[in-house]
């Protein structure tokens, strides 16, 4: 059942607006030191090639200046490979609402010397504390799922980006064939949040973002929401079977 005007879900349950964002911040201090291990094995990797897939497509320019905007940008992934695809002119600024993930972000961007082209926020994406027409592109993965304002999301992403910006949004979908969303399904909801609980010690975290899945609007209702946000050309690509997609669209 659709959540009322000021509810929405926070997984299963139906949760107030205004209690969402406290209630994803938990989790992810619950989970941040363990949470890039946790990927590699929920995914058995392949969210490595999904991020890649997502860079291919921001395309940062090797020459000419290039700002990039990476939103709920965790502990940096598509940040640092945004930073090195791109040329020495390439700067990204990371955002994030979590200071745990944040600070991970730093320690893994000064391991890989890369803390000169990247600049870190700590904000919300529904409001980010950033100029309007600032930025060449905007990406965010596996992050607007957690955001409790998705259309508040999409028009701060309109407005920091310049005319001819490119928007791009990595993020869990709907799998396309029934037999493997049978499998898909047990995998989902009996092995992560056993795994979860194996490897971060919370099994709550990971049933979280189970649900969360299953309640993110499906592929073709996200991309409308993309056009109501104002922006054009607006298409998704499925990947892996529909386990993903990522989102375009562009500030025209
Ligand atoms: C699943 S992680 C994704 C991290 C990273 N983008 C990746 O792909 O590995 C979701 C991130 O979204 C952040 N987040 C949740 N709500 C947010 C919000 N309203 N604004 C900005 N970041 C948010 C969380 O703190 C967390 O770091």
């Amino acid at each position: 059942m659709p959540a009322a005007r000021d509810e929405t879900h926070f997984g299963r349950r139906k949760v107030r607006l205004d209690e969402k964002q406290g209630l994803v911040n938990d989790v992810f201090h619950r989970v941040a030191g363990r949470y890039d291990v946790m990927n590699d094995l929920m995914s058995f990797g392949l969210h490595r090639v999904w991020k890649d897939i997502l860079v291919a497509k921001v395309r940062p320019s090797l020459t000419r200046p290039f700002a990039h905007l990476d939103a709920a940008g965790g502990t940096g992934d598509v940040a640092m490979r945004v930073a090195r695809a791109g040329g020495p002119r390439t700067t990204v600024t990371l955002v994030d609402v979590n200071d745990d993930m944040l600070r991970l972000a730093k320690e893994r961007a000064a391991r890989r010397s890369l803390l000169k082209q990247l600049t870190f926020v700590a904000g919300n994406a529904e409001a980010l504390p950033l100029p309007d027409a600032r930025f060449d592109a905007y990406t965010i993965a596996f992050g607007i799922r957690n955001v409790p304002r998705i259309e508040d999301a999409l028009a701060e992403a309109y407005r920091v980006l310049k005319r001819g910006g490119h928007f791009l949004c990595l993020e869990f979908s709907r799998v396309d064939l029934p037999v493997f969303e049978r499998v898909y399904d047990a995998y989902s909801f009996a092995a992560i949040p056993a795994m979860g609980k194996v490897v971060t010690g919370d099994g709550g975290a990971y049933r979280y973002l189970v649900e969360s899945i299953r309640k993110f609007p499906p592929p073709e209702r996200f991309a409308d929401m993309i056009g109501e946000a104002g922006f054009g050309r607006v298409d998704f690509t499925r990947l892996s079977g529909g386990i993903v997609a990522i989102h375009s669209g562009w500030k025209l």
